[in-house]
């Protein structure tokens, strides 16, 4: 059972907080570099980890993450005038670069230069000195590295300087053509959104359709046996979670999922889709993004965009299935379709998610056998923030712990999971699937 305390630890990410320290120790999936197509091109406004925060492409194609409110008197840079290698606020006209220099501040005096020699210019020197002053060259906005990577636009909002090694998660290092990496806004708490991830007993009721008859091999084998039971390992970047369902002729059907901390999680693929995974990432306490990642390292993944993401509303990150309209939900689909009548993976695991309430109550829950996930995931995320207060090593920063991957298997019963998807589930670079 997870305490009112344990859940404020795990749900609360803002600056100060111990799971707000531990996440910024990370890089963080920030942007999809779409959203930043070309130099000067107009600023956008970004919450992560509750700080609002603007990002712009610079006249050298350099991507500028700086804090929302300009030094002066806090207008938002989203007004900004983006042009000749800064930001410009459009209040009283301070410039800042990608790394958040002011580098210039039109509506003050220019600085002294200390070559004035008239009495009234040194009269002035001597004021100027001993008084405060705003000047640009001490003037510094807050501001994050950036690294585009991986068909993502990445930051860094930890102290480390130099910051930690790039991710190496498989997606991010197969060749760009391999790989289609989408994302959207959901409506809770990061944690609710990544606990879906590793709750592999969920398939076999929300994402059900009501024909068998078009089962893939996979749902076939799903559907058989919809009461999986559960090995969790701890791995260096975060937990391999197997649910074990019985398949024919005394062997095993297993579902593998990889947790990598601090917010990935990769599904096991479906037949010749690839592999999928997510990135979950804390807007603030009350929203998430969902970056939705479809990789494969041998081909082209074969199904990718819509289709399984779900169709966004033109011009913004929000799914046009969302809570606004109940997801969707058509309940003589309901009846005949699917178990939910809601349209797609994504929106089916938004619904109730987010009909969780925006941070669920975790201390009201009532937790089974197949929680196993749940329970070993906030375990791994609690030790690690704890760990991180007490001064101790953050786990999973280490890019070769992060070569795993994700399986399906079919194996006698007898053969530990560990032993008989070794293999599968290496992601060693250069190693197909
Ligand atoms: S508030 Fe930005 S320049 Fe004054
Ligand atoms: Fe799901």
């Amino acid at each position: 059972m997870t305490t009112r305390d344990e859940n404020e630890l795990l749900t609360r990410t803002g600056p100060g907080t111990p799971m707000g320290g531990l996440l910024r120790q990370y890089w963080v999936p920030a942007l999809l570099p779409e959203e930043l197509p070309e130099p000067d091109g107009p600023p956008i406004r970004l919450q992560l980890l509750g700080e609002q925060l603007v990002a712009f492409r610079d006249s050298h194609g350099r991507i500028g993450l700086l804090d929302k409110h300009c030094a002066h008197r806090g207008a938002s840079l989203f007004f900004g005038r983006n042009a000749e290698g800064g930001l410009r606020c459009v209040y009283h006209g301070w410039k800042y670069d990608v790394a958040g220099r002011c580098v210039d501040m039109p509506n003050e005096p220019e600085p002294l230069t200390g070559d004035e020699d008239s009495p009234a210019a040194q009269a002035e020197a001597t004021r100027a000195a001993g008084a405060p002053r705003p000047f640009k060259e001490g003037i510094q906005l807050k501001a994050y590295p950036v690294c585009e990577w991986g068909g993502i636009v990445w930051t860094y909002m930890g102290p480390a300087r130099p910051p930690p090694a790039l991710p190496a998660l498989e997606w991010t290092l197969v060749p760009d053509a391999h790989r289609y990496v989408a994302k959207r806004v959901q409506e809770c708490n990061y944690l609710q959104a990544l606990e879906g991830g590793v709750d592999l007993s969920h398939i076999a009721f929300l994402h059900r359709t009501l024909d068998p008859g078009r089962d893939r091999e996979d749902q076939k084998l799903t559907r058989r046996d919809v009461r999986p039971t559960f090995e969790v390992v701890e791995t260096d970047c975060g937990l391999m979670i197997a649910a074990r369902r019985h398949a024919d002729a005394g062997r095993s059907y297993w579902r593998i999922s990889q947790f990598i901390m601090p917010w990935y999680t990769m599904f096991p693929p479906l037949i010749d889709e690839g592999a999928g995974g997510h990135a979950w990432v804390p807007i603030d306490d009350e929203r998430c993004w969902a970056f939705s990642i479809t990789w494969d390292p041998d081909k082209p993944p074969s199904v990718v965009g819509e289709g399984i993401y779900g169709e966004l509303i033109p011009g913004t990150y929000r799914p046009r299935a969302n809570r606004d309209n109940d997801y969707l939900v058509d309940r003589a689909a309901q009846r005949t379709v699917s178990f939910t009548g809601i349209p797609g993976f994504a929106a089916q695991d938004c619904a109730v998610q987010e009909s969780m309430g925006a941070i669920v109550d975790r201390s009201r829950e009532r937790l089974g056998p197949s929680d196993l996930p749940i329970l070993a995931l906030r375990r791994r995320l609690r030790a690690a923030a704890n760990a991180f207060l007490a001064g101790g090593e953050v786990p999973g920063l280490d890019p070769r712990s992060q070569h795993v991957r994700p399986a399906a298997v079919v194996l006698p019963r007898e053969i530990p999971v560990a032993v008989g998807a070794k293999d599968a589930l290496s992601a060693d670079p250069g190693t197909s699937r």
